[in-house]
């Protein structure tokens, strides 16, 4: 029996909120890793719907334990903001159940604002960010600047970290012809959320430490996926975190040998929100049926997604960059009724063929990708449980993308209810 973490495979939205909401049923803990609430996991549970950006799944599963980990962004007043809201549907959210890393950076007001101010000057050319602050909370880490959820303890020693660092974005903001931020605002505006956050804060690693000398079932979740990775996406359209399995480790303070298992979510075609390159990207009126059959719009900002079809060159790269074991693959039902469907196996850029997405954003923005047609089918793979309700050229199609990204599908999701799933290999119990 091993550990679990689950990672997107493309560029994020591939239906992770089904696949982990089945995980955290069987998990003792559920850790977030990275990222902040600029994610959206939809779980849907007895008929009752759960909207969640930053707490992890398990919260809303009884005895299981929810930890944000150090290397999530932590936002205070919009995770007091979403426990308020998960508390009125009725769970119960207490410093035993949910636990925060007290070395986890801190997103403030002023990141949402430099977000915004930084979109600015890309003209038209931004990321596409969720404007959620993320990428200057990011910033602030590495340039050591961050307030942490320790330092809620100490008001002087906030004060003091907060006039440093305003003193550096308040010169920003201003170079940018932005409002700037005042300290003093920032300041009783933390000094009012402290006391609800305190008393969920806790050395995580420690725990999680705890947690696997008890033998404990430990699922890491995993949000985005691996093509918006700041490492290995399509730099600079990315967010400001490793989507990589390795971030479960050092971004929740275990070893790497804690992870047994990497589950890569990732669905039968592409999708993407915001902007960057995409070259499978459908313009055209079967981009449009994907859209619309698949429900594509982002949970946390409501933009509609991009489609495309299915890219085995990224998702191939995204399974040995990710350390992916095995894949959950999702949303084929979206498929049914296409005549032929098209995969990616391949890029040419300048005549010549690519079996790799180069780094290079000219080169990116270049590709032009080599499909090989296969068969669709008529039939409903819609809620189907075991293969044999699955039409040939259904199964066909899966058995070929398994051959094209070199992993297996450990798991097939044939319509959003958690039953309608089709199990290859239990992730807890296959791991290595
Ligand atoms: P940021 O994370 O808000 O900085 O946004 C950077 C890029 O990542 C943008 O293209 C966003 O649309 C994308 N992004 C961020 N979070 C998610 C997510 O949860 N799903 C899909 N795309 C995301």
């Amino acid at each position: 029996m091993g550990n679990v973490a689950v990672i997107g495979s493309q560029w994020g939205d591939e239906g992770k909120g089904k696949i982990v909401d089945w995980l955290s049923s069987r998990a003792d803990v559920v850790v977030r890793f990275q990222g902040g609430h600029n994610a959206g996991h939809t779980l849907v549970i007895d008929g009752v719907t759960y909207k969640l950006h930053l707490l992890p799944s398990g919260i809303v599963r009884d005895g299981a334990l929810s930890i944000i980990g150090n290397g999530v962004v932590v936002d205070p007043w919009a995770l007091m903001a979403e426990i308020e809201a998960i508390r009125k549907q009725g769970v119960e959210i207490t410093p035993e159940r949910l636990m925060v890393a007290e070395n986890a950076p801190l997103i403030l007001p002023v990141h949402g604002a430099l977000d915004e101010a930084m979109e600015m000057t890309r003209g038209n050319k931004p990321i596409g960010t969720t404007k959620r602050g993320i990428g200057p909370a990011y910033e602030d880490k590495v340039a050591r600047r961050a307030l942490r959820v320790c330092d809620l303890e100490y008001p002087d020693v906030m004060r003091r970290k907060l006039e440093r660092m305003m003193l550096h974005h308040n010169a920003l903001l201003k170079g940018l012809g932005a409002p700037e931020v005042s300290v003093d605002e920032i300041y009783d505006q933390l000094m009012a959320v402290r006391d609800d956050i305190l008393p969920f804060m806790a050395v995580t690693w420690q725990v999680m430490d705890q947690a696997r000398q008890e033998g404990k079932k430990i699922l890491f979740e995993g949000a985005q996926g691996m093509m918006l990775d700041v490492d290995h996406g399509t730099y600079p359209y990315v967010t400001s975190s490793n989507m990589a399995a390795a971030q479960a480790a050092t971004g929740s303070g275990v070893g790497p040998d804690a992870i047994n298992f990497v589950l890569g979510i990732t669905k039968a075609y592409t999708t993407r929100v915001g902007s960057g390159p995409f070259p499978t990207e459908l313009e055209d009126e079967v981009g449009q049926f994907l859209g619309e059959k698949g429900h594509e719009f982002g949970t946390t900002t409501g933009r509609k997604r991009r489609c495309g079809w299915f890219d085995a060159v990224a998702v191939r790269q995204a399974i040995k960059l990710g350390g992916i074991t095995g894949i959950a693959l999702t949303k084929i039902d979206v498929l049914d009724g296409l005549k032929e469907i098209k995969i990616c196996v391949g890029y040419e850029l300048d005549g010549q063929r690519l079996d790799y997405l180069p780094a290079s954003q000219v080169k990116q923005a270049d590709l032009t990708p080599v499909y090989e047609t296969v068969e669709g089918w008529s039939e409903s793979t819609c809620g189907a449980r075991s293969w044999a309700d699955l039409p040939a050229a259904a199964v066909k199609y899966v058995r070929h993308i398994e051959e094209l990204i070199g992993a297996p599908v450990t798991l097939l999701s044939t319509s959003p209810e958690r039953d309608d799933t089709i199990l290859m290999q239990d992730p807890f119990m296959a791991g290595r």
